[in-house]
């Protein structure tokens, strides 16, 4: 460990752990660990972390539920730091104003208590409303940014700015925020929209994904005109296996961990389904996962 994550662990002092294990922070539970951890309680803490390590060229990486994240089994040299521990939602008239770190399920309750279900299309997807709105998560006729209105972010050069949604450029699956390197810090999304049946949008997930193993959710984005999990399935690649990663066997852009899993056999299932599904239909898929090296 550098002298200066030493140092910058003492500023942060509890809120910080140093040689975390990262499988505990991803839903793929799978990763090593991390020269340093820092979940910091504020949206001024996050700035500040964020700021301390830009000033110290010091690596860092933020990340929200880490449901769309792949550490390597080396882990991060450098510092994680994490929005998990910065929630809450303020209700508005017309809009509910929602810190970074916010579970999406916290999002959705609060919305149904208040009447609101143009959200709950949101219920079941894992992560945060940080994480959601930088990769535009959904279902497949519907995203976040349908229903985001404006977001409070941080800068590369360190400047808190009000986005609009049409600055956001939110696209499937991706933003503006995600491709210019912007930090949410708060999102504000409207409440106009159809209603959701949240128990029918879990319902339907239940049915046809693998809930029950530890997984990144989709693993590619779908390609224009075709489904990703059926080039996978109609490549015979459903229940692949390398080690402990699997090709679920119930829907095959999922990759399940069985337990125990490492990143390096995930890696190589990716570059295998890729290859084959490209050698099958002459398809490329991108990555709907961001994939962190060590
Ligand atoms: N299919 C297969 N075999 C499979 C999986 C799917 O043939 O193993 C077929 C299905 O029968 C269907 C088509 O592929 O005809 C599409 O499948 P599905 O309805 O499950 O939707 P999807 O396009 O695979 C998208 C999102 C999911 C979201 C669901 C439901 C992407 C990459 N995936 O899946 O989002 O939950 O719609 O709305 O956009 C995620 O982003 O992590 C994710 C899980």
């Amino acid at each position: 460990m550098n002298a200066a994550v030493l140092a910058t662990s003492r500023h942060w002092g509890d809120d910080c752990r140093q040689g975390e294990s990262l499988a505990g922070h991803t839903t793929f539970r799978v990763g090593g660990r991390a020269d340093l951890f820092h979940a910091p309680r504020t949206i001024e803490g996050l700035i500040g972390a964020i700021e301390l390590c830009r000033g110290l060229r010091l690596r860092h990486v933020v990340v929200g539920g880490g449901s769309n994240v792949l550490f390597s089994d080396r882990g991060f040299r450098g510092v994680v730091i994490s929005t998990t521990a910065i929630r809450g939602v303020l209700d508005h008239p017309h809009s509910f104003e929602v810190c970074a770190g916010e579970p999406l399920g916290g999002l959705v309750d609060r919305a149904e208590k208040q009447g609101v279900r143009s959200l709950s299309f949101l219920a079941g997807i894992p992560g945060t409303v940080g994480g959601a709105v930088a990769m535009n998560a959904g279902i497949r006729d519907r995203s976040i940014g349908d229903m985001v209105r404006s977001a409070l972010v941080l800068t590369p050069d360190g400047l808190v700015r009000e986005v609009s949604s049409k600055e956001c450029r939110f696209g499937y699956r991706g933003s503006g925020i995600r491709q210019d390197g912007l930090i949410v810090l708060t999102a504000t999304l409207g409440v106009d929209g159809p209603a959701y049946d949240r128990d029918g949008v879990i319902e339907r997930k239940r049915a046809t994904q693998p809930l029950s193993f530890p997984s990144a959710g989709c693993v590619f984005k779908n390609p224009d005109g075709w489904s990703a999990g059926e080039l996978i399935d109609r490549s015979g690649l459903k229940g692949m296996m390398i080690g402990k990663a699997q090709v679920s066997e119930k829907h095959a852009n999922f990759i399940v961990n069985l337990g125990g899993a490492s990143s390096a056999e995930i890696c190589k299932l990716i570059d295998i389904v890729r290859q084959k599904v490209y050698n099958t239909f002459h398809v490329g898929l991108d990555l709907e996962i961001e994939v962190i090296d060590g």
